[in-house]
């Protein structure tokens, strides 16, 4: 694999919609990173798994996988509930990680060259896909706030959805996620926890971007 040397790598691990991603896409926009929301690339092979579920194999995954561009992750189907209820259940499988994993280190740590760096967001970034990450985040919320950013997400894409309904699959995706054997969500102990409860995207994103400019200032990179 080929790993870009000067190159400035975040890796954020949280909870489903914990604002990770809205945090992530400002960051990368602001600090000009690849950004890469690792958990599309489990919902898009949840989506295969619907829309062919009798070709549906390891190798017919392989295929798919080997020709996935970025631009791909961006499908509204992925959005929906049943989706990300399905790719946490695939996540389980250590076949279906096995597969994911190069491709997601070869777009950390060999980001397209018009970028300084790339940020990854998903479970187990910052201890499996790039634990030397410059900048280690674990991005979390209370779950009821959790339930109602996704509630009123899935309202504006128009999704039929209560959020009674919203806060249990939450609860459910909680559980599987950080109980699970392979890859569990967890913070490690090198990951600056961010509580975005209480805290506007905006008041967000200025406490990350503090933190990443202190150390920039510090190494002599700005
Ligand atoms: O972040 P998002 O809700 O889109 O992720 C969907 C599911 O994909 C998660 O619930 C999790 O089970 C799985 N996932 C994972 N590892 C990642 C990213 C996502 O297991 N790095």
């Amino acid at each position: 694999m080929i790993r870009r040397k000067n190159i400035i790598k975040i890796a954020i691990d949280s909870p489903a919609a914990a604002g990770a991603g809205t945090i992530a896409k400002a960051i990368s926009k602001h600090y000009n990173l690849l950004q890469v929301d690792t958990g599309k690339i489990y919902r898009i092979i949840a989506l295969y798994k619907t829309k062919y579920p009798n070709k549906f194999t390891l190798n017919f995954l392989k295929k798919k996988i080997n020709k996935l561009a970025i631009r791909d992750l961006n499908n509204i189907e992925l959005l929906s509930d049943d989706i990300g209820n399905t790719a946490a259940r695939i996540a389980k499988k250590k076949s279906i990680r096995k597969l994911v994993h190069n491709f997601q280190k070869n777009l950390a740590y060999n980001p397209p060259k018009k970028y300084s760096g790339s940020c990854l967001d998903g479970r187990d970034i910052t201890y499996n896909i790039v634990p030397d990450a410059d900048f280690k985040f674990f991005i979390t919320a209370s779950i009821k706030t959790r339930a109602m950013r996704r509630y009123n997400e899935l309202r504006k894409l128009k999704k039929n959805i209560t959020y009674k309904e919203v806060l249990k699959s939450i609860k459910n995706r909680d559980k599987s996620d950080f109980n699970r054997k392979i890859s569990p969500l967890k913070k490690t102990e090198d990951s600056l926890l961010i509580s975005t409860t209480n805290l506007t995207k905006r008041a967000c994103f200025l406490k990350i971007k503090k933190i990443i400019d202190r150390k920039l200032i510090i190494n002599g990179n700005i």
